[in-house]
């Protein structure tokens, strides 16, 4: 092995760039050449792609987002477009990828690698939707950023007696929203893994009022059927008096850019390591991630496969604190 490459892909997530530090430094240090890819899929299509010295990852540790771009790459989706991304590689004789991502992104790493190409892959969503690891790069940082808006939104909100409605991302996992409202002291919470009736939210919130609450808190992803706008359209048609002035806040794309905290940054070193050191010995078609607080390695074959259930004890846990 000469020369590998490293790609971040998907939506950012903070910590991304502590991986690539780790995939670049434990590469140098096996005597590899490590090629940036820029902008994920689609700087292997388009061939846009450069080496990485170790000065080239300094003081990027303590910065959110990715040095080396991400994006939704649709020419990869085609066969064309993965050829294409193949051909490329031959030509600057990278002869190993790691691939830095979640869901989308290791479904493109598990098909790289069914065409014969050696690649690891490194857990890293926002989401924390990736079988393979139970946490993922990203996840922890993304949940402080929540947390420092809904403290910030829990005084506003006291001073008005107001409801608050608060839509965190997640396009089909409400680990965000569970977590987040769990440790934000939500009245509700509202994720796509749980059907609610919408009726249970508004009585929910006016037992809050009627039990002398300064203001109360409804937690919803962004997928659940009843996310920010759903529940606003629902408490609009159906003129729900809840006692509090209702207000709505989308946190949205702020999750994602935050600055890394501690856990992140050595979750994704860990990671990023790993994956190189897999290569090195010649372990392929695995994702890095982490299970009981080991760096475990995970067929990419099941990760794309695999589904990670949601600890719905934590919903009820929620329901008690929050009844009371
Ligand atoms: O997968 C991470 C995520 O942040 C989801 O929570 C969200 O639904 C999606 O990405 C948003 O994607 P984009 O940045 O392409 O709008």
């Amino acid at each position: 092995m000469k020369r590998i490459g490293v790609l971040t892909s998907g939506g950012d997530a903070p910590g991304m760039n502590a991986a690539i530090r780790a995939v670049v430094r434990t590469g140098l240090s096996q005597g590899w050449e490590v090629m940036g890819i820029r902008n994920g899929y689609s700087g292997l299509c388009n061939n846009n792609m450069a080496a990485m010295g170790a000065r080239d990852v300094s003081g990027i540790i303590q910065h959110g987002g990715t040095a080396l771009g991400s994006a939704r790459c649709h020419e990869f989706l085609t066969e064309e477009g993965r050829r294409k991304a193949l051909h490329n590689l031959e030509e600057r004789a990278v002869e190993a990828l790691v691939i830095i991502g979640g869901n989308g992104s290791q479904t493109g790493a598990h098909a790289l690698s069914q065409m014969g190409f050696p690649v690891v892959g490194v857990a890293s969503t926002i989401d924390n939707d990736l079988y393979g690891s139970e946490i993922t790069i990203g996840v922890d940082t993304a949940l402080d950023v929540a947390l420092v808006a809904i403290d910030q939104l829990k005084v506003t909100a006291s001073s008005h007696h107001r409801a608050f409605i608060v839509e965190v991302m997640g396009r089909d996992c409400g680990y965000l929203a569970l977590v987040t409202g769990i440790t934000g002291g939500a009245e509700y919470i509202v994720i796509p893994e749980f059907e609610i009736d919408a009726e249970d939210v508004v009585n929910a919130i006016r037992l809050a009022y009627e039990r002398g609450k300064a203001h109360a808190l409804i937690i919803v992803a962004e997928g659940a059927r009843y996310n920010a706008r759903g529940l606003e359209n629902y408490f609009a048609k159906h003129h729900a008096d809840t006692g509090f002035d209702l207000r709505i806040t989308t946190l949205g794309h702020v999750q994602r850019g935050g600055t890394p905290g501690a856990f992140d940054r050595l979750l994704a070193t860990r990671l990023g390591a790993a994956a190189t050191e897999y290569i090195a010995q010649g372990k392929f078609g695995v994702l890095a991630g982490l299970t009981r607080g080991q760096i475990t390695p995970t067929p990419l074959a099941e990760v794309v496969t695999g589904e990670k259930p949601l600890d719905l004890n934590l919903l009820r846990l929620s329901e008690v604190l929050n009844t009371q």
